[in-house]
C-alpha cells in the first residue's frame, strides 16, 4: 500500500498529453494501478488519472459505490481504463458540479457530454466497452481529460458558479479537503 502525492493545479505535468501504454500485466503496471487505487481511496477521489501522480501515461482509474466528495451521485463501477477513447452519442449536455483532487477545496459548473461511448482496455489488455450516461459519463470526462492535459476549471462556461466547496455548499455535507 501506498498512498501518492497528487499534483496540483499549476504543475506542468498536468498541461501535458499522455503517452500510450503498450505493455500490459506487467508487475510494474499492477504496482502502479495499486498505488493510485490507494491514493484515490484515501483521499474519496471519485476517479484519478496517472498524471495527476506524476506518470504522463494514457491510464485513469475511477468508481465507488458511495462517495463523501459526491454524496449526491448514482454508484460507478471500480474501472481501470488504459489508451481511452471517447466518442460522444449525442450533442446533449448537462451542467453538473465537478471537483479535482489536484484542484483541492474548489467545485464548478462544468457541461459534459449527457450520453458517452467510451472503449480502451483494462491493465490485462481486455477490451472495455461501453455506452454509459449521468455521472458515469461525466467521471470518464473528467478523467480522460486528464490525458489531454485539460483541468475542469478549463470547461467552465460561468465563473460565478466557480468557487470554495466550503463557501458554495455550507453545511451541506460534502466533503472535501
Ligand atoms: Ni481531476
Amino acid at each position: 500500500m501506498a498512498i501518492r502525492s497528487v499534483l496540483k493545479m499549476g504543475d506542468p505535468v498536468l498541461l501535458q498529453t499522455a503517452e500510450p501504454i503498450e505493455r500490459f500485466d506487467t508487475a510494474e503496471l499492477h504496482e502502479l494501478i495499486q498505488d493510485m487505487q490507494d491514493t484515490m481511496a484515501y483521499l474519496n477521489g471519485a476517479g484519478l488519472a496517472a498524471p495527476q501522480i506524476g506518470l504522463s501515461l494514457q491510464l485513469v482509474i475511477f468508481g465507488f459505490d458511495q462517495n463523501p466528495r459526491y454524496p449526491r451521485a448514482e454508484e460507478v463501477p471500480f474501472t481501470v481504463l488504459i489508451n481511452p477513447k471517447l466518442m460522444p452519442l449525442s450533442g446533449d449536455m448537462e451542467d453538473d458540479w465537478e471537483g479535482c483532487l489536484s484542484v483541492p477545496g474548489m467545485r464548478g459548473m462544468v457541461p459534459r457530454y449527457s450520453h458517452l461511448r467510451y472503449h480502451g482496455v483494462d491493465q490485462y489488455g481486455k477490451a472495455i466497452d461501453r455506452s454509459v450516461s449521468g455521472f458515469h459519463a461525466r467521471v470518464v470526462q473528467h478523467e480522460c481529460d486528464h490525458l489531454q492535459g485539460i483541468l475542469y476549471p478549463m470547461r467552465i462556461n460561468d465563473f460565478r458558479q466557480f468557487g470554495f466547496t466550503d463557501a458554495l455548499f455550507p453545511g451541506q455535507g460534502v466533503v472535501d479537503d
